[in-house]
C-alpha cells in the first residue's frame, strides 16, 4: 500500500495516560491537521450510561446506546485545558466524562463488538478525509490501517499513573497516586486482553518509550518524521 508524505492520516495508539492526547493535540496544531481524540466517544457513552443507571453487563442495552446516542463535539469553548467541548444532550460533559466512575467502567463497554462497530464506523469515516491526527487504542490496527504514519506511545505504568496524578491535582480535584496507578494496570489488562481490536502496536507502528524523554522531545521526533 502507498503512503503518503508528508503523512496525511496519524494513528497516534497507546494505553492509559501515556500522554497520546498532549502529543496528538500538539501535533495536529502543529500540521494543521484535525485532532480527534476517540477516547472521548467511549468515554460519553459511558456517562450517559452511569446517568441512566443502566446495566454496564446488558451488552445488547449498551450496543444499542452507542448505535443512538447524539455525541456532539465542538471546538473549545473554554480555555480550561480542553481539547475540544463534549456535549451530550445541551450538557457539557468534557470533564464530567474524565471523572473516576467513567475510567472505572469505560473498558467493559469499550470490549462489546457492537459498540466497537458503531463507534469504529463513525471514526473511519471521519478519518479518510485526511488531515487528521487520530488518538485511540486500534487506531492503526483497525479504524485506519492505512495510515500513513503510525506512532504506538507507550510508558511504564508507574510513570503514566503519575501523569495523569498531575493532571487531576492541577484541575484542583483529589487524587491518590496507589489508586490511579492500581486503575491504569486493570484497565491497560482489559484493553489489551479484550477478544475485539485489543490494544496493541501495528506491526508497522514506531514505538516510543516516552519513559525517560520529555513531551517536548516526543513532539519534536515525531514532527521530523512528518516534514
Ligand atoms: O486518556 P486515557 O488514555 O486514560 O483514555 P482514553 O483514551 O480517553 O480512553 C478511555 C477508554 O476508552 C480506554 O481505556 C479504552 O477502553 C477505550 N478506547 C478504546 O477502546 N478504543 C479507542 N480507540 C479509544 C478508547
Amino acid at each position: 500500500m502507498t503512503k503518503n508524505f508528508p503523512p496525511l492520516i496519524i494513528a497516534l495508539d497507546g494505553p492509559a495516560a501515556s500522554g497520546k492526547s498532549t502529543l496528538g493535540r500538539s501535533l495536529a496544531d502543529a500540521l494543521g491537521y484535525l485532532f480527534f481524540d476517540t477516547g472521548v466517544m467511549y468515554r460519553a457513552i459511558t456517562w450517559i450510561a452511569l446517568q441512566h443507571d443502566m446495566d454496564l453487563r446488558d451488552e445488547m442495552v449498551i450496543t444499542g446506546l452507542a448505535q443512538n446516542a447524539q455525541i456532539d463535539i465542538r471546538p473549545p469553548s473554554k480555555d480550561d485545558g480542553r481539547a475540544c467541548d463534549v456535549v451530550i444532550g445541551d450538557k457539557d460533559v468534557t470533564w464530567d466524562m474524565r471523572d473516576g466512575s467513567v475510567d472505572a467502567n469505560v473498558s467493559i463497554i469499550s470490549a462489546y463488538a457492537g459498540v466497537r462497530t458503531a463507534l469504529s464506523e463513525q471514526q473511519r469515516r471521519i478519518g479518510l478525509r485526511g488531515k487528521v491526527v487520530m488518538v485511540g487504542r486500534d487506531i492503526g490496527t483497525v479504524v485506519l490501517p492505512e495510515a500513513d504514519l503510525k506512532i504506538y506511545l507507550d510508558a511504564s505504568a508507574e510513570e503514566r499513573a503519575k501523569r495523569r496524578y498531575h493532571e487531576i491535582i492541577a484541575r484542583g480535584d483529589q487524587a491518590d497516586y496507589d489508586e490511579i496507578l492500581k486503575k491504569v494496570i486493570e484497565r491497560d489488562h482489559i484493553d489489551s486482553t479484550r477478544a475485539v481490536a485489543p490494544l496493541r502496536a501495528a506491526d508497522d507502528a514506531l514505538v516510543i518509550d516516552s519513559d525517560k524523554i520529555s513531551a517536548e522531545q516526543v513532539l519534536t521526533q515525531v514532527i521530523a518524521l512528518c516534514k
